[in-house]
């Protein structure tokens, strides 16, 4: 059956048809998901069956695999393979975390709105969630996930705006944007294993060759500015970002695999009912250069 491609939102976002992602894909089928990744940003495929091994394999074809900071520390984990990042609020017998569970904690980070891994020398490319297990709603959300255009975003400024910030320099680190949530209790030796890393603030995005703003919580400063100033246009334009119109809100349902590209994208996850379980998989793909390499 053919691939389809529909449209979802005037800018970000595409539903996937006619594809069951266990089946081996060729180079072409990859190179045909790359371009509606280019073209739309964000991809959602339906009524998937993808163990976390076949969820492995398919992201394998776009690229080396990231192991995420989770995954990366020692002890018992209750998934198997360390490309595939554990996004739930379930421990390692299957249970709800305690509401006080440092790791909970820890991924509550992901609430802000943000571009994964931006606090690494050279980040990450796609991000592929795959949905296990969906939770209730709760007062102030349902456990969705949104995504913002930040091609659309960097089109509607004014060419005045454009020129202040192309060529800035920001400095992220995943320490900062924890600290926002008030979340500092780190596992020893982490502060070292992170440090902070300098990005581009514009970067030319190589499939589409638009321009985009790389705007993410753990972007904590501009180079070269005084720390107060830097910030508070970091802080202008991730409100401007994250505008509305350029936002499209996921609704999980089991089954769905949603692709989004790290770098033409911030995304954040939703309050939902935390006494049930929400249990998403993610397997992650690892850019090849710094953005600071990259063309203006
Ligand atoms: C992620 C993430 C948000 C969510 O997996 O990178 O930020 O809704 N997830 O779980
Ligand atoms: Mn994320």
């Amino acid at each position: 059956m053919a691939m389809t491609v529909t449209s979802l939102h005037p800018h970000i976002g595409a539903e996937i048809g006619g594809l069951d992602l266990r089946e081996p894909i060729d180079a072409a089928g990859v190179q045909a998901i790359w371009q509606a990744i280019d073209a739309h940003a964000v991809l959602v495929f339906h009524d998937q069956r993808l163990s976390d091994e076949e969820l492995r394999r398919f992201a394998y074809r776009f690229g080396e695999l990231e192991i995420g900071r989770s995954a990366a520390r020692p002890g018992r984990r209750r998934l198997e393979f360390p490309e595939i990042g554990d996004i739930s609020n379930l421990d390692e017998d299957n249970r709800v975390r305690a509401r006080d569970d440092r790791r909970r904690l820890d991924s509550l980070g992901n609430r802000l709105w943000h571009t994964d891994a931006s606090y690494m020398p050279v980040p990450v490319v796609l991000g592929m969630l795959f949905a296990v297990t969906v939770p209730p709603a709760s007062p102030f959300g349902a456990g969705e996930t949104e995504f913002a255009d930040m091609r659309a975003a960097y089109d509607s400024l004014s060419d005045a705006q454009k020129a202040v910030v192309d060529d800035l320099v920001v400095e992220h680190d995943v320490f900062w944007s924890r600290g926002q949530i008030g979340f500092t209790e780190f596992p020893p030796g982490e502060r070292e294993q992170y440090p902070p890393s300098r990005q581009r603030l514009v970067r030319r995005h190589p499939g589409s060759g638009r321009k985009g703003l790389y705007l993410s919580a753990h972007a904590s400063h501009i180079v070269g500015w005084p720390i107060p100033e830097g910030r508070l246009l970091l802080s202008d334009l991730g409100e401007h970002a994250t505008r509305r119109e350029f936002v499209y809100s996921h609704n999980w349902r089991i089954g769905d695999l949603v692709i989004w590209d790290n770098r033409d994208t911030m995304h954040r996850g939703r309050p939902h009912d935390e006494s049930q379980p929400r249990d998403l998989r993610r397997a992650t793909t690892l850019d090849i250069g710094s953005t600071l390499d990259e063309a203006a």
